[in-house]
């Protein structure tokens, strides 16, 4: 809520976090914003069957129900949790659910639902509408899906970047889209046109200066952490991965931060790189570690990748067009179900058995929503 002066105010009123539903009565756990993010709590049940020696009347109605009031006023979420357990809220019908809380509330319910398996009285799909009224079925498949697989590989392009503000390739802002890629980025290109290849990679690599991994990066390092993923097998060079802590990655097309003189194979700085010197080594042309047109992806970073996808149950490849050998082979190469990720629609549809379309950051925050 805004305030006159422009200033967040607080509402300081009781808001229902969440409201269940039985027939014809109610539990609900009311909240109240006491100073920002910290919220005090309250149970109100409105139906004689759920009474209980600790509540009293508050009111009456002129009907036959009496609102019942917890007496204590409850500081954290784990002691307002502990309110709500005293009822079988978690299969009961939720009628709203505060937006602030979805996660939490969506959290416990699943924790219930973990913890009384057999129970055949849950509404996953209602609560699941209620916590996440925005979310489309496919963002629902994924997230389970990746619960219930054993080894999920992830394959990224330049897709994946964009929203760290790094151009893609053939978007209609990509590279190739004002650039002929055999002009500068070909092994002829290193060998005769060093000038214009040093150019392109030099701007490239300030392209990169002040970027660094977003949302999305960020939640596939913590899916490693968790279990949910095992290896990220990545066309990109721009380091983001594992700059977002993610470990298990794979760069198919190398790094562009690691230079290297093309003649004798000795690293050399990015500064050195840029100042255009030859090699204090040998005398030969310094280049970014990637994979140039006509080269061969490095031996054991392709073997590690497939190797990962063969054994996957899922894959699930993000932002790429998959036009470039031989990464575009690697989802056809699982056993395992497939997900396409991409911002724009129609590419590559019927190859999928899922297909998602949105932003990466966007979708893979919409997921680990639903990730328990
Ligand atoms: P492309 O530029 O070919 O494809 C990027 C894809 O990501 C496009 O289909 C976009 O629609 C999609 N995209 C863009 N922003 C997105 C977002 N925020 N969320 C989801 N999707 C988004 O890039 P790559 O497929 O990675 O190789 O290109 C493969 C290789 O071609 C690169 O590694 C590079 C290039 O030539 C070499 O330089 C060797």
């Amino acid at each position: 809520m805004i305030g006159s002066e422009g200033g967040i105010m607080l509402r300081n009123q009781w808001e229902t976090i969440i409201s269940v539903a039985a027939e014809g009565g109610s539990i609900k756990l009311l909240g109240k914003e006491q100073s920002p993010g910290q919220w005090v709590f309250r149970k109100l049940v409105n139906e004689i069957q759920f009474d209980d020696l600790e509540d009293e009347a508050i009111n009456s109605s002129s009907h036959d129900r009496i609102d019942y009031e917890a007496r204590v006023v409850n500081k954290s979420w784990e002691e307002a949790l502990q309110i709500l357990d005293r009822y079988p809220w978690h299969k009961l019908s939720p009628r709203e659910v505060h937006p602030g809380f979805r996660k939490q509330l969506w959290a416990a319910f699943q924790a219930k639902r973990k913890g009384d398996p057999r129970s055949s009285s849950h509404r996953p799909t209602r609560w699941l509408k209620v916590c996440f009224p925005d979310y489309s079925q496919k963002i629902v498949k994924l997230a389970e899906w990746l619960q219930q697989a054993n080894h999920t590989t992830i394959l990224t392009g330049a897709g994946m970047s964009t929203e760290s503000n790094i151009p893609d390739f053939r978007s209609k802002e990509g590279w190739w889209k004002n650039i002929d890629p055999l002009m500068v980025a070909t092994t002829e290109a290193l060998a005769n046109n060093y000038d214009l290849f040093h150019e392109f990679y030099s701007v490239r690599l300030k392209a990169l200066e002040g970027c660094s991994p977003h949302k999305g990066h960020d939640i596939l390092a913590d899916w490693e952490r968790k279990g949910f993923i095992q290896a990220i097998a990545t066309q990109n060079v721009d380091g983001l991965h594992p700059d977002a802590g993610s470990r298990n990655v794979y760069e198919l097309h190398g790094s562009i931060h690691k230079i290297r003189c093309q003649s004798c194979g000795i690293n050399a700085s990015i500064e050195q790189f840029y100042s255009k010197v030859a090699c204090s080594h040998c005398g030969g042309k310094l280049r970014p570690g990637v994979v140039l047109f006509g080269e061969i992806l490095p031996e054991d970073i392709w073997s590690a990748s497939l190797s990962h996808i063969r054994k996957s149950d899922l894959v699930i490849v993000i932002g790429t067009s998959l036009e470039v050998y031989p990464a575009s082979q690697l989802p056809q190469m699982t056993e395992g179900k497939t997900v396409y990720i991409n911002i724009e629609s129609n590419v590559h549809g019927t190859d999928f058995d899922l297909v998602i379309n949105g932003k990466a950051g966007e979708v893979l925050g919409q997921v680990d929503d639903l990730l328990f």
